[in-house]
Formats: C-alpha cells, sequence, structure tokens
C-alpha cells in the first residue's frame, strides 16, 4: 500500500527535479511512478513516446485528462475523438497552418510594438507580466482577424478566461475524484464566465473577416454553444503557452551576449522599405528561428501531458492494463544527457531530433504550433530591432515554476531604445 504512493511526496516537492533525477543515468523506456493506487509510467524513449502518440484511439487516448477537463471547457475538439476531431481539426489546421497564419504578420507585429511601447514607458518590468497580455491580444488576432475585438470585449473575454483558467489549475492537480454533486456547483460556477463569452464570440461573429477561424467554424454546422466552446479551448490552449515562452524569449535576448545585435541585424535584412516584415522571408530569419526553437527545449510551455491505456496492449516488454497512465514530458526529455550535449545550456548550435517535442507529435500534436512559432519569432524580431533590454534579475536563468503550463518566476527587465529603426517602430 505504502508503495504505491513512494513518488508522490519528492513529486509534490518539485516535480520538475524529481522528474529528472528519476531518470539520471539509465531509465527504463517506461519508468514506474508510484503516485497513487494507479499505475503511472513516464515514457523516456523519444521513439516509443511518438509510437503512443500516434497510436489508434481504441487502444491508447487522451483518457482521464480529458474527461476532467469536459466539464470546463465543453466538447471542443480538444475534448473529442474519432471524425468529429478529425473535422474540426482539419479546418482549424487550414487557418492556423504557418504559411497560412502569415497574412496576420503586419497586425501581430503591430500588436508587439504597441507592447514594446508601453515597455519603454515602464522602463523596468517583469517579463511574463508583459507577454502574459500580450499573448492574448495576439491570440485574439489569429482567431478572429485584425481589428475585430473591442477593449471592452477583450475584457470580458480575459475575465472568463481568467476564471475558467483557475477552475482547470485546481482540477489538473486534484488526486481525488469529483463527488458527483460537485460538478452540478462546477457547473453553477463556470456559467457566468461561458455566458460572457457565449456573448462576445456571437457579436464579434458578425464583423469577423470571411477568412478568419470564426468563419470557418460557422461552415461546420456546430451549434451557437460549440462555437463558444471552441474558441474558449483555442483562447485557452492558445494564450499561456505562448506566453510564458515570451517571457523566456525576452530573457535571452536580455541575457545572451551579441544574440539580440544578431537578430536586429537579420529583422533589417527581412523588412520591406517600410520597416515590415516581409512575411515570405520569415524562414530566412535563421537566428530568431533557432532562438524560438531552444527557448521550446529549455522550457517547453507544455511540459508534460498524457495517455490512457484503453485495452491491454504491450510496450517496451510491458504488459500495459486498462487504465494505465502514461505520461510524456517534453521537460524531462529536453534535459536527458542522453539525447543532448550539456542540456541544461543555451545554444542556438543544436540538431533537433526524435526527444524534441515541444508540440507533442501526431493525430493530437499541437493545431497552433504554427501560429506559435509565428507569435514567438516575431516577438524576438520586433523587439530585438527596436529595444535593447538587459536583465536585473540575476544569471544563470531561474527555474521555472511547474503549473498548467511551466512559468516563468519574476524576471526583471531593462529596456533602453536602440538607435536603429526607432522612429520607425515608435512613431506608429
Ligand atoms: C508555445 C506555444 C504552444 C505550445 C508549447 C503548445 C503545446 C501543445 C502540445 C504539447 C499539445 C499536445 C498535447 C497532447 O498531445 O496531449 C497541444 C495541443 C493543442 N494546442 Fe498547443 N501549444 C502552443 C500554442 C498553441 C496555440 C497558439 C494554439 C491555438 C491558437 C494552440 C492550440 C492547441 C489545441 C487546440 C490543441 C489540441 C489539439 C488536438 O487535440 O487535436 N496551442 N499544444
Amino acid at each position: 500500500m505504502m508503495r504505491w504512493f513512494l513518488d508522490v511526496e519528492p513529486f509534490r516537492r518539485d516535480p520538475l527535479q524529481f522528474l529528472l533525477d528519476r531518470t539520471f543515468g539509465f531509465p527504463e523506456k517506461l519508468e514506474e511512478l508510484a503516485l497513487g493506487p494507479r499505475t503511472h509510467y513516464l515514457v523516456t524513449d523519444p521513439k516509443l513516446a511518438r509510437q503512443i502518440l500516434k497510436s489508434d484511439e481504441d487502444f491508447i487516448d487522451k483518457g482521464r485528462l480529458v474527461r476532467k477537463l469536459r466539464p470546463l471547457i465543453g466538447k471542443s475538439h480538444l475534448t473529442i475523438s474519432g471524425e468529429e476531431h478529425r473535422k474540426r481539426r482539419s479546418v482549424l489546421h487550414t487557418q492556423l497552418a504557418r504559411g497560412v497564419a502569415n497574412r496576420y504578420v503586419g497586425a501581430m507585429s503591430a500588436v508587439i510594438r504597441r507592447a514594446a511601447a508601453g515597455m519603454m514607458r515602464e522602463r523596468r518590468f517583469d517579463a511574463h507580466q508583459v507577454t502574459g497580455p500580450l499573448a492574448v491580444s495576439l491570440a485574439c488576432v489569429a482567431l478572429f482577424g485584425d481589428n475585430v475585438l473591442s477593449s471592452g470585449d477583450r475584457q470580458i473575454l480575459v475575465g472568463a478566461m481568467k476564471s475558467i483558467e483557475d477552475e482547470i489549475a485546481a482540477e489538473m492537480f486534484r488526486a481525488w475524484p469529483h463527488a458527483p454533486w460537485s460538478y452540478f456547483f462546477l457547473r453553477k460556477r463556470r456559467k457566468p464566465a461561458l455566458d460572457a463569452m457565449s456573448f462576445v464570440v456571437q457579436r464579434i461573429r458578425k464583423s469577423a473577416p470571411e477568412s478568419s477561424i470564426l468563419r470557418s467554424l460557422e461552415g461546420l454546422d456546430l451549434t451557437d454553444e460549440q462555437i463558444r466552446d471552441e474558441v474558449l479551448t483555442m483562447l485557452l490552449a492558445g494564450h499561456h503557452t505562448t506566453g510564458t515562452a515570451g517571457a523566456w524569449v525576452l530573457y535571452h535576448l536580455a541575457v545572451e551576449p551579441g544574440l539580440a545585435e544578431a537578430i536586429a541585424h537579420e529583422t533589417r535584412e527581412i523588412t520591406d522599405a517600410g520597416g515590415e516584415v516581409i512575411p515570405a522571408r520569415l524562414n530566412d530569419a535563421k537566428v530568431s528561428l533557432a532562438l524560438v526553437r531552444e527557448v521550446l527545449r529549455l522550457y517547453p510551455s507544455a511540459w508534460w501531458f498524457s495517455r490512457e491505456v484503453k485495452r491491454t496492449i504491450t510496450l517496451a516488454k510491458r504488459k500495459l492494463k486498462p487504465g494505465t497512465s502514461l505520461i510524456i514530458c517534453p521537460w524531462q526529455m529536453h534535459r536527458d544527457s542522453r539525447f543532448w550535449e550539456d542540456p541544461h545550456a543555451f545554444s542556438l548550435d543544436r540538431h533537433y531530433g526524435d526527444a524534441y517535442m515541444p508540440f507533442g507529435a501526431g493525430p493530437r500534436a499541437c493545431v497552433g504550433m504554427g501560429v506559435a512559432m509565428l507569435e514567438l519569432q516575431l516577438l524576438a524580431l520586433e523587439i530585438a530591432a527596436s529595444v535593447e533590454l538587459s536583465t536585473v534579475s540575476a544569471a544563470p536563468a531561474p527555474w521555472p515554476k511547474p503549473s498548467v503550463t511551466l512559468v516563468p518566476p519574476d524576471i526583471l527587465i531593462e529596456i533602453a531604445p536602440r538607435e536603429t529603426r526607432l522612429s520607425q517602430s515608435f512613431a506608429a
């Protein structure tokens, strides 16, 4: 009995360190974790992790995690499976894929420049306090189009999301099952937030451009409630993740010698005469891309996710029974010295192989990956070109805080104007 709970205390104390310690050296491909009466395995082999993520849903699916989320975010494509999931996902993918999302480069750059102007007014700020709200604005551009959301509507959405996020955080780390009646109270608690979201979504549906996600969802024959739940899901999945990663982008721009200058130079190479980034040239901006890739290796916002065995299967010579939890942890895999040289060091000179999976893999991999990469790369390009950052927080990088995403601790940044491109950036 005690054996079942052996890992609970060290895991609770410091999950990030616990996972690194447990897999130091030569871990099993499936490392058993004693986190309760149910069987949990941490998948430490990248090829096996990819095989699991690509498995047939009849054998391995998203399991309990999704069942926990459904009462909170409804039946959106994140919480459903099968044909309906595939149909909705393919529509979203056509709108969010990297090349397609490039149509918002101008609008996103403008949002980032406004945030930079705000930082300049502050002079000294906490990185995540800036990148958190910035990520909401960028996600709104990606989902609804440019200039669709009024600041009042935005406030309503942010308030509604916040209250649902608090419920999600409580739910994710809850060890014991709910009492049946608690669902009644949960539904009652989340109703004002959902009503507020419905109100905003209904209104902006009329003004969203033909090419926006909102309009493509309408083509799917969904109810108003389902459309709202899809919007809620995309906002929830899309802003915390990029907001936390964005803070680390700012941190590394501030501390890595020569990096911001190299990216400022890169920005000049890929902008037109008016100082606007040319979308088709983004792939040529290799340093900013490498920065984003390395930030997502060191601080993968979605630091773990899981799957559940549905039918008895054999994996890595173990017979796994239905109900077994399989935990995939990009945080651990990205810092495993079997796959990375000097894994805790920041380096722009790496080969990213199978062990790299900040966006997951297979049919449930992040559908917003293209947008997320675009937002973070633009953040690096626009900020490096316009301002100089330095950090007041001590190097080496502070340890992240594990929550629903991997949250940066306080990182105080100081900002000063960069001489070049200043007139273009702040005149806007
Ligand atoms: C740095 C930013 C991001 C990271 C690290 C990230 C990571 C992930 C990961 C690892 C998954 C797969 C989880 C699993 O397999 O269980 C996922 C799924 C998902 N992500 Fe992201 N994400 C990011 C940004 C975004 C953005 C910007 C959006 C939307 C605009 C988004 C929407 C989604 C959705 C809807 C899913 C579920 C897809 C499905 O089940 O088919 N994500 N994300």
